[in-house]
């Protein structure tokens, strides 16, 4: 069941979205070449202990860090560990943090050092698909035109739009109804209600869209080892609009 969400609590995702927004913001200069991934990891964690609040996804259903750390060919839930960043990676950082019950999550990929063009287009038009799924996100329109603004844009730009992981609904629990596909027709299912709280996140490769996951149980990455690229945010959906609370 979708959960309608009272003008209190939704204060209460905005502070918890404000301190994911803090650790991506802080790691704009954590991330450089040489670093490792576990330090990212360390650093986050630490910023969200201090602020009152824990990590969201440390436990859920047994992953072990705070952050997912998703580096070049691989397209979600990485594990941070001891891996240098290079100049010319991209990484994308995925965070959640649980204040007072209430979940926030969201994610940014992030150029290390000099990267190539190619690159820097992959990601500027997934962070462009995420922002243009969050204005489609209006009550009284249907959920599925998210999906579908989110592959036009980026099916325009030759990429390919991810299928087998989805944005979510967010509250109590970092997933919750409904499941948001970013793909599909316009016009159908869910129509979106004020107090509704989704996370959107949009993953997009430079090759074909088929992922698969390693032996690890979690890491996500393309088939054709291209590249991949994701941005999420949390958002609530007013009568004013949508409100985006992961920053
Ligand atoms: N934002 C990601 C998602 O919604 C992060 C989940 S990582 C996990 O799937 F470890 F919590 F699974
Ligand atoms: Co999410």
């Amino acid at each position: 069941m979708i959960y309608l969400r009272s003008r209190s609590e939704i204060g209460t995702l905005r502070q918890a979205g404000r301190i994911v927004a803090e650790v991506l913001n802080s790691l704009e200069s954590k991330i450089r070449p040489g670093v490792t991934t576990r330090t990212l990891d360390q650093w986050a964690e630490k910023l969200i202990r201090e602020r009152k609040a824990t990590p969201s996804f440390k436990g859920y259903q047994g992953y072990p860090a705070t952050l997912c750390t998703s580096v070049n060919d691989q397209v979600v839930h990485g594990i941070p560990d001891s891996r240098v960043l290079k100049s010319g990676d991209i990484i994308s950082v995925d965070v959640g943090a649980n204040f007072n019950g209430w979940h926030g999550d969201a994610a940014r990929t992030y150029a290390v050092g000099e990267v190539a063009v190619i690159f820097q287009q992959l990601m500027k038009v997934t962070k462009e698909a995420l922002e243009i799924g969050i204005a489609e996100a209006k009550v009284g329109k249907h959920l599925s035109n998210i999906g579908h603004a989110i592959q036009q844009h980026v099916e325009a730009a030759n990429f390919s739009i991810v299928r087998d992981f989805v944005g979510h609904g967010i509250g109590r629990e970092v997933h919750e109804d409904p499941q948001i596909p970013n793909f599909g027709k316009p016009n159908q299912g869910v129509i979106l209600k004020a107090g509704m709280i989704l996370a959107i996140e949009p993953m997009v490769n430079v090759g074909a869209y088929p992922v698969r996951v390693l032996d690890d149980n979690w890491t996500a990455v393309t088939q054709d080892q291209s590249r991949s690229a994701h941005f999420e945010h949390t958002i609530a959906i007013l009568d004013s609009g949508a409100e985006v609370l992961t920053v």
